[in-house]
């Protein structure tokens, strides 16, 4: 039954008044309880819309030795429906001296707390009149975060040992609520002026720039921000700290700031530069200039997710802004511009245009990730980043490949489903489906549409329709003739009648993805869709059709084709019978494509004789494809084998690491099972299957971006498993480097492999632990600490990084160090009983439906494939309870796989042992 929001007036002294808060006094009994045993006069999770706010005045003064703070909230409200209640969110924290300033004067306002849903409701004796300006004061104090959210301790080791203590926010998604009290949530946009009272030897910064300093008695200072634009109080933002900064001034006049802990300051040039010029670039890019005067990207030494937004004052992991051109490798610099493109971008998406609710959060976290590529794509094309981009659509497909996944717009309301939404679908799929979009409607069309929308939308909060509304006004006629040319080469579109609305639709509000079937028979092309889905219950298939967006070429023509399919089945025409056709180019569509009938044996030929008639994504995509459809049935396994021969040819990188992305996981899953030789026969093909580019590879940094990320990986994988030329290279080296006191400059791109070999002897182990407790350069310092996780030694030795988290190591770098010990064929026990039995102390310190709670979860157990290890873990989850997670959605993915990985190893170990028996046969047979 659906139950209307019940606002009441249930205290004797306050009398009924009208509009939304209808006294019900029938409805009493059900209502939630206040602390203080009086009714609480709101029922709803989400806050009434009668009142919003208009402005914040904020006076914050964190303690940093006490490690608590105070704090004022003047709030100006704008009554929209006449009300003498007044509902809004404050978590933890004791509020007192509630006033309300009316126009009539000031008076006391009785305040009820009801913290299971964090709200308080400011009740009035009089009635607020709509149209007229109130404002309400609060004061609050509450203890420094413990966690990485709200308003949060943070603290740091100087190289001298001393400790040195900070104060920093993260508010995203419902965290201001704990740090000061206010109407927390996205469409709640007001302006804020932040105060922010600190003793001399600290410094403080804003999302705004200071105005200035103010002495306060007894020696504190007060530092007055500016007020901001209108903006959602999750990207407000403030810092304490004894931060120093570097600043350069963008084309377009804007301000950018790095700061980072002194001693690391001169880790922050990189930062600052790819800062400036990718602001720049979204500054022309969006044809909107950047809102602010100043932008400050600032790295926190405690940071719970990788980055964030907040309006003019960015915050980052210091893995994810610092680099050391010396020290730090080719994908920290990839991974660095990717984490600065994306929170720029959030400047537009998001920050000015803002999602209405935590349902619609792809249209700002997929808008930024899909950003990342095109931004760097422009700015900085020497990345190469577009090689990288197609493994985003294989994450995404990975979850949505479960019954278990959502929709991309899903509905949610408590907190820790909003956390959930920040999870692959949100962000990978929705980028997939973006791109999918953009090659659809041409890039200039596309691009027309979105800065439609920003301009359209700027300050406001949109839903996905508004997003399509503004693609179908560029498709339709209010276009330049560069589009309507472009979009004359889609000959099967009917312009006109293109409904961006009715496509997209299909790929945001239902979850999943389709599988096309391609059938060719002469010139006959056959086509079918059904959704592809990890499970063995065929009616949860039933139901869904999507508006495909189809691309193809053939053999005898690499124009690309295009098709929009939206039925079910239906019939294509070539224009001459082919040899092979290859649909979904370069794999700029979320979907799968399955060649049948005799459609994947000619794939197979045509990359045996002659694979670069193909793009690198293409063969990346037809290796992800073959393996995936051997997973529901749909290919035998030998196919997708004969298929993978073909990568003792392959060099490009998105290649390469997809055939390694579906053939590793086969031998890691033996690993965890009592099967070593088939095992050993699996990692003696993979290896085999890449010697060649493994041995082309050069000890050193040369090469293009794309080139010395695929060294790293190989190198790793060679040392790892145990490929003779590799470890005798890499155990010199580590000697070397060893012998040196660490003081040796290795080529950045190959320590890795040399860590990982070193770390397999006590000795190494040790001295790499010395280095990693006292290196400054946090890519370094990742680098040890994985390679230490990496070890075979059965001493205790990585047990120990466990054992010791929040000392030597970081507790924000503990799920990393848990889920790699989990792929650890000597550790995976150890992490999974380490995440038992902590259960509560992390979801306590990571929070519920975090993506770091989800992403332990299911890491550390996608690797078990047997009844037993299911029981367990079934064992373990089903214990849980609401409070402790028991209905987060990782749960539900975790049995899937591990359920997927039986049902795998059931039907196909039979067949891997045969297809490795017969090919060693022949190898051997060859050799003589
Ligand atoms: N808005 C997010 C930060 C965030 C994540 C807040 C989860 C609340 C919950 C930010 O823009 C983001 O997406 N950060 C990514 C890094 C990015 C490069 C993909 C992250 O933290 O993983
Ligand atoms: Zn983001």
């Amino acid at each position: 039954m659906l139950v209307a929001p019940v606002l009441l007036l249930l205290l004797v002294p306050f009398p009924p008044s009208s509009g939304a808060q209808l006294p019900n006094q029938g409805q009493a009994k059900d209502l939630p309880i206040a602390t203080n045993g009086q009714p609480f006069p709101w029922d709803r999770m989400r806050l009434p819309k009668t009142i919003s706010p208009l402005h914040y005045d904020l006076t914050i003064h964190p303690n940093l030795t006490t490690l608590d703070f105070t704090g004022v909230a003047r709030i100006e409200l704008d009554v929209h429906e006449d009300t003498s209640i007044i509902i809004l969110h404050a978590k933890q924290m004791q509020i007192s001296n509630v006033l309300l300033l009316a126009p009539e004067g000031i008076r006391p306002l009785h305040v009820l707390e009801y913290p299971h849903f964090h709200q308080l409701a400011l009740l009035s004796d009089s009635v607020l009149t709509k149209g007229r300006k109130y404002e309400v004061q609060l004061e609050f104090a509450a203890n420094l975060s413990d966690s990485y959210h709200g308003f949060y301790k943070s603290s740091y080791r100087t190289s001298s040992g001393e400790v040195r203590v900070m104060a920093s926010t993260q508010f995203e998604a419902t965290f201001a609520r704990a740090a000061f009290p206010c109407f927390d949530e996205p469409a709640f946009k007001a302006n804020f002026t932040i105060r922010i009272i600190r003793e001399p030897r600290h410094i403080a910064i804003s999302n705004m720039p200071k105005v200035k300093t103010v002495e306060l008695p007894g020696g504190l200072l007060e530092d007055h921000f500016d007020t901001t634009i209108k903006m959602s109080t999750y990207l407000v933002a403030y810092i304490v700290s004894d931060f120093l900064s570097v600043s350069k001034t963008t084309q377009h006049g804007v301000k950018i700031s790095v700061y980072a802990v002194p001693e690391k300051i001169n880790q922050t040039a990189y930062a600052l530069d790819a800062a400036v010029k990718l602001l720049d670039f979204y500054d022309n890019y969006y044809d909107i200039p950047y809102q602010l005067p100043k932008h400050d990207l600032a790295a926190i030494p405690d940071f719970q997710a990788g980055a964030m937004e907040n309006w003019g004052l960015s915050t980052y992991r210091e893995t994810g802004l610092l680099f050391d051109p010396d020290r730090s490798s080719a994908s920290d610099k990839l991974g660095i511009t990717k984490v600065i493109a994306h929170e720029l971008a959030h400047q537009w998406f998001g920050n000015l245009v803002t999602m209405e609710w935590w349902n619609d959060l792809w249209l700002k976290e997929g808008f930024a990730k899909f950003m990342e590529y095109i931004s760097l794509d422009i700015s900085y094309p020497e990345l190469h980043v577009d090689d990288f981009f197609l493994g985003k659509c294989f994450d995404a497909m990975e979850v949505d490949s479960l019954s278990s996944s959502h929709p991309v717009s899903t509905p949610v309301e408590n907190p820790m489903q909003i956390q959930e939404m920040f999870d692959d679908v949100s962000y990978d799929k929705g980028a997939c489906i973006l791109n999918m979009l953009r090659d659809f409607l041409t890039p200039e069309a596309f691009e027309i549409g979105i800065i439609q929308y920003l301009k359209r939308y700027s300050y406001q909060n949109t839903v996905s329709s508004h997003l399509w509304e503004s693609l179908t006004n560029v498709s339709d006629v209010s276009v330049g003739t560069v589009v309507i040319l472009c979009l004359s080469f889609v000959p099967l579109i009917n312009r006109s009648a293109l409904d961006v609305r009715a496509i997209m639709d299909t790929w945001t509000l239902q979850e999943g993805f389709p599988l096309v079937t391609v059938e060719v028979r002469g010139r006959e092309v056959r086509l079918s869709q059904e959704r592809y889905l990890k499970t063995d219950d065929p009616s949860l298939t039933e139901g869904f059709l999507w508006q495909i967006p189809l691309t193809y070429m053939t053999s005898t023509s690499n124009t690309i084709q295009r098709f929009l399919l939206k039925t079910k089945t239906d019939i294509l025409y070539l224009p001459e019978e082919v040899d092979w056709v290859k649909f979904n180019v370069d794999m700029s569509g979320y979907y799968m494509v399955h060649y049948a009938g005799e459609g994947w044996n000619s794939i197979i030929r045509l990359l045996q004789h002659n694979h670069t008639a193909l793009s690198g994504n293409d063969r990346a995509n037809l290796i992800h494809n073959v393996f995936q459809l051997v997973s529901i049935g749909k290919v035998r396994l030998d196919t997708a084998l004969e298929l993978s021969l073909y990568l003792s040819r392959e060099t490009e990188i998105m290649a390469v690491t997809q055939g390694f992305g579906e053939l590793v996981p086969l031998y890691k899953l033996m690993e965890k099972r009592d099967m070593a030789a088939l095992e050993n026969q699996m990692k003696g093909y993979i290896v085999d299957l890449f010697r060649g580019l493994i041995d082309r590879q050069e000890w050193t940094d040369s090469g293009s971006v794309s080139e010395r990320v695929l060294r790293s990986y190989l190198l790793l994988f060679a040392c790892v498993r145990n490929y003779a030329p590799c470890v005798t290279k890499a155990t010199q080296l580590f000697n070397k480097w060893k012998d040196s006191d660490g003081t040796l400059s290795l080529p950045v791109d190959i320590t890795m492999a040399v860590f990982v070999i070193g770390a397999r002897t006590p000795e190494g182990w040790d001295f790499l632990f010395e280095k990693y407790r006292h290196s400054m350069q946090m890519s370094v310092k990742s680098r040890m600490k994985t390679a230490m996780t990496v070890t075979s030694l059965q001493d205790k030795k990585w047990l120990f990084p466990l054992a010791s988290y929040g000392e030597v190591m970081k507790t924000q770098d503990l799920p990393g160090v848990v889920v790699s010990v989990s792929k650890n064929p000597h550790g995976y026990k150890l992490a999974w009983d380490f995440l038992r039995a902590n259960w509560h102390t992390l979801i306590k310190k990571f929070d519920l439906g975090s993506s770091t709670i989800s992403h332990m979860v299911t890491q550390v157990t996608n690797q078990y494939s047997t009844r037993e290890m299911l029981d367990e873990v079934r064992s373990f989850f089903g214990s849980l309870t609401e409070e402790t997670g028991s209905e987060m959605r990782c749960i539900q993915q975790t049995y899937e796989t591990i359920e997927d990985n039986i049902r795998w190893m059931d039907t196909n170990l039979p067949l891997l042992q045969a297809w490795l028996n017969k090919r060693s046969h022949k190898v051997a047979h060859e050799d003589l």
